[in-house]
């Protein structure tokens, strides 16, 4: 496995790989890596022969009083799951590397970067669209895999690829779970032992309002019930439980696919989650 810190020294072991006719994967994450990262890097074995993980936590994308400096970092933990999964190259920039001084250029996906997460947090998917467009443009791989975890993420990623051209297959993999239905996530270690002790009923009031919206009840009652539960059962604030449009995230029309998308507040912890109709 070959670990990388520059675009030049990626683009050169890439380049011979493409030359030799191999395909290649990229799951960019932010480590702190956990099995739902993991499940992404088996994903890209049946997708390409090379597989590339990068590893930045990308300043842009957090709001000054988010977590950017405690976000955790476990390099050498992430780099021996990563040698022994028999990835080929991670590719881990520092900030220098990635943003000069005098960076200018962002990327918005307009309308699906400001609703839902967008509202809450309305700079954050400007960050994370402009660090993909960049790290797909550096190492150019052949596919690209994001975890529905991040369900409005993987769908600002599929627009902003698609309206630039990016000539990348943008792939995405299913959510992995702890065993009481939590969803995975780097930002869990934040959580106290009381607190964990209710995080799994996110996933749980999401599972509810996707059953009975698909019973018929109406979108505001299974949404409103479920705020409603979520807050008797600890969580400090809802931000949203929504049901949208699977694929453009509108409000749901007849006969489409929907999804089921929330995030709350666990003291200070922000969780979120998604599950299809
Ligand atoms: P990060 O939170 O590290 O996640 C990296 C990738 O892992 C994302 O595609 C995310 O959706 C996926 N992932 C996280 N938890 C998962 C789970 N439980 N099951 C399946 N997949 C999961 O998301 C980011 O980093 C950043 O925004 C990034 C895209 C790297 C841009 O900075």
């Amino acid at each position: 496995m070959q670990v990388v810190r520059t675009v030049t020294e990626t683009r050169q072991l890439v380049g011979a790989w493409r030359q030799g006719g191999e395909r290649i994967s990229l799951v960019p994450t932010m480590g702190a890596l956990h099995d739902g990262h993991m499940s992404l890097v088996r994903q890209a074995s049946d997708l390409a022969e090379r597989r590339a993980v990068s590893i930045f936590v990308n300043p842009t994308q957090f709001a000054p009083n988010e977590d950017f400096t405690t976000y955790p970092r476990t390099e050498e933990r992430d780099l021996a799951m990563l040698e022994k999964a028999g990835v080929d190259l991670v590719f881990m920039p520092d900030v220098t590397q990635m943003y000069k001084d005098d960076h200018r250029t962002k990327v918005e996906v307009q309308g699906l970067s400001q609703i839902l997460e967008g509202q809450f947090r309305p700079q954050f998917f400007i960050g994370v669209a402009t660090v993909v467009a960049k790290l797909l443009i550096q190492t150019m791989p052949d596919v690209a895999i994001f975890g529905e975890k991040d369900y409005q993420q993987l769908c600002v990623i599929r627009a902003m690829a698609r309206d630039l051209d990016l000539p990348v297959e943008i792939v995405g993999g299913a959510t992995v779970r702890e065993s009481d239905g939590l969803a995975m996530s780097s930002r869990n270690t934040y959580l106290s032992n009381t607190e964990r002790a209710v995080a799994p009923r996110l996933h749980e009031e999401i599972t509810g309002v996707a059953a009975r919206v698909k019973d018929g009840d109406a979108i505001e009652d299974a949404c409103a019930d479920a705020t409603q539960q979520l807050e008797s059962a600890g969580f400090k604030s809802v931000d949203y439980v929504a049901v949208r449009d699977a694929e453009t995230l509108d409000m749901p029309g007849p006969g489409r696919p929907m999804r089921v998308l929330a995030a709350a507040w666990l003291g200070k912890t922000r969780l979120i989650d998604n599950i299809a109709v």
